[in-house]
């Protein structure tokens, strides 16, 4: 029988995740541009390590497709659509760095409906 060890991750204050899936846009790649681009914004805001680090993945489909690209701030539960470079931009400095999700950008807050 072949063991299975325990998977490691380092910390991370929020997880970001952004819908890579076909479907979210025209052209179907808007959501790995943006996800690429991520990597080098995190890193220019330093969100690529320490307190604040954001842990980043894709997804291929969050099922609210057709206005993307999405992303979803966790453990926020904060979903985002039709993402540009300038908003990127704008929700890397006040959602994840000061912690004040920007609304207007918003389609979805678990519990925003209750
Ligand atoms: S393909 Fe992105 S939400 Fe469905």
């Amino acid at each position: 029988m072949t063991e299975v060890f325990k998977p490691t991750m380092m910390d991370y204050h929020r997880h970001l995740l952004v819908c890579v899936g076909a479907r979210c846009t025209e052209t179907g790649t808007g959501g790995q541009e943006l996800y690429d681009e991520i990597k080098i914004k995190f890193k220019q805001f330093g969100l690529n390590a320490g307190a604040l680090r954001v842990k980043r993945s894709r997804v291929t489909c969050f099922g609210t497709c057709k206005a993307g690209p999405l992303l979803a701030v966790q453990p926020d539960g904060v979903w985002y659509y039709d993402v540009t470079s300038d908003k990127l931009d704008r929700i890397i400095q006040e959602h994840l760095i000061s912690g004040n999700p920007v609304t207007e950008f918003i389609y979805h807050q678990v519990g925003a409906n209750n």
